[in-house]
């Protein structure tokens, strides 16, 4: 079943060079393709819509601050299970808990610079294409 994700490469990913390099392995995946993209630093309002429903909890501040503090790169992925699989690929939110060869496992050591973002549902999906690609709808 071919589906699109959004997936953000965060600040740390940008600052740390390593944007080649994941979406190298992104591109890797037979089938995937990266149909939309853009780098630019994201202002508060885009993430209070991208991250709504986290609005409130205690690490939405930290989260915010660090998010908008360098650019981003901003990619729409499409292909066979692309939703459950990039997940899979970034592994889980805590790098320390994340297996060796997965993003989060290989590169990161801590919750809030966890280099990747992806949306975790189709429903996600179609909600956050629309913030940072308004025009596929
Ligand atoms: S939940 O409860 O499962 O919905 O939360 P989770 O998916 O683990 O996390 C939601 C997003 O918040 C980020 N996060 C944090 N950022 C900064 N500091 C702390 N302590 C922290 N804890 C969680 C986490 O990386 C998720 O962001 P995205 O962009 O979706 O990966």
């Amino acid at each position: 079943m071919s589906q699109r994700t959004l997936v953000l490469l965060k600040p740390d990913a940008v600052r740390r060079g390593l944007i080649g390099e994941i979406i190298g392995r992104v591109e890797r995946k037979a089938g995937w393709t990266v149909s939309a993209m853009e780098l630019r630093t994201l202002d508060r309002e885009t993430l209070e819509r991208h991250y709504a429903e986290h609005v409130g909890r205690p690490f939405y501040e930290p989260l915010v601050e660090f998010m908008s503090s360098g650019p981003s790169v901003a990619l729409v992925v499409e292909g066979e299970r692309v939703i459950e699989g990039l997940r899979a690929l970034a592994g889980p939110t805590d790098p320390i808990a994340a297996a060796p060869g997965s993003i989060r496992g290989d590169f990161g050591t801590i919750v809030r610079e966890n280099l990747v973002h992806a949306s975790d549902s189709p429903e996600s999906a179609d909600r956050e294409i629309k913030i940072f690609f308004p025009e596929l709808g």
